[in-house]
């Protein structure tokens, strides 16, 4: 019987363990209530008491072998089986991060921010005003009235016969007034979008982002109007020649055109200046006394200065762009290219 049992160890330690499943067959079959070493303890009734002493150690030394074996390869099991998780769930931690795209200001929304900070360390207010707005505030109340030619200058979106998309940022001037009579001046600036039927091309765009300005006070001149700018002008484009160039706007007596010198060729003429020499950058002029009537504005007592520009060609003069459908045309490549020129 003792060499049977050796017989069936030897048996068992040549058999390939080659899956869990197997391991977990194999005790049941050698280990079990009916596995064949149980059947060897049945069979030692036949044994004598000395045989059965010594037969009984051998056999559970044989057990303690098998059990040995499927223990020790159990633990190897789980140890393969966790090196193959640990494999597959391996984080390198010296790999690069994922790509990101970070985003960038849009070059309208910059020159607004620019244009905002400059004014507010000079005093004044940001504003804004509804883009529909009242014939009344657009046209009516900025001196012009219906019929007015300059009203055809700026093909407008209207609603219906009272309502409109405005045409520009000047009713937020219009408003502010209105709104801030008791005040001893008024002094703001109102970036926004305006609408225009224009047909779009490089220069035109049937919307587009205009910054008024508006100051309202006493013993307000023209020089102070051309001071403000020229602080604003330093700020942008560093430091260049300005001028005023005689104008007429509805809303603006007198009126001017505001230019800076070429910043590219110094005055001297080039493709950007289009061989003038100098650059306009908007309208202004001293508000005009209808204007301030309109608004309930005693003329002896008030006077003011307004301006408007269009943001679009601050940006398109400050970066050199040709062409202003760039700004809406949302190709992620331009914009971020802009977005790391400063040319000036
Ligand atoms: N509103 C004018 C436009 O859209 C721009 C403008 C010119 C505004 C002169 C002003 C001004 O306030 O004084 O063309």
């Amino acid at each position: 019987m003792k060499e049977k049992l050796e017989e069936k160890l030897k048996e068992f330690e040549n058999i390939k363990i080659d899956s869990i499943k197997k391991l977990d067959d194999l005790k049941v079959e050698y280990l079990g209530k009916k596995g064949v070493m149980n059947e060897f303890a049945s069979k030692m009734k036949e044994l004598s008491v000395e045989e059965k002493k010594e037969f009984g150690k051998v056999l559970n030394e044989t057990k303690g072998k098998i059990n040995d074996i499927l223990e020790e390869t159990k633990t190897k099991f789980n140890e393969e089986e966790l090196n193959r998780k640990l494999e597959n769930e391996k984080i390198d931690v010296t790999l690069p991060s994922t790509k990101i795209n970070p985003g960038s200001v849009n070059i309208v929304e910059k020159i607004i921010e620019e244009l905002e900070s400059i004014y507010i360390s000079l005093g004044f207010d940001v504003v804004e005003g509804p883009e529909v707005e009242k014939d009344l505030y657009n046209f009516e109340l900025l001196n012009l009235p219906v019929g007015h030619p300059a009203r055809d200058e700026q093909d407008s979106f209207y609603i219906d016969s009272e309502y409109l998309l405005r045409t520009h940022t000047s009713p937020v001037q219009i408003r502010t007034m209105l709104n801030n009579k008791e005040k001893d001046y008024v002094r703001i600036i109102c970036p926004g979008k305006a609408y225009r039927r224009d047909t779009d091309d490089a220069q035109h765009s049937h919307n587009f982002t205009q910054m008024e300005g508006l100051l309202v006070g006493k013993n307000v001149s023209l020089a102070h109007l051309k001071g403000t700018l020229d602080m604003m002008s330093e700020k942008l484009f560093g430091n260049v020649n300005t001028r005023f160039r005689p104008s007429g706007y509805p809303f603006t007596e007198p009126s001017v055109e505001y230019d800076i010198e070429c910043f590219k060729c110094h005055g001297k003429g080039c493709p950007l200046c289009k061989n003038i020499g100098w650059i306009t950058v908007g309208g202004a002029g001293m508000v005009h006394p209808n204007v301030l009537k309109n608004c309930d504005y005693d003329t002896k007592v008030w006077n003011g200065f307004a301006f408007g520009f269009g943001i679009e060609r601050i940006a398109m003069i400050k970066y050199g762009i040709d062409d202003l459908r760039v700004f809406y045309t949302n190709d992620l490549r331009v914009l971020k290219e802009f977005n790391k020129r400063e040319v000036i």
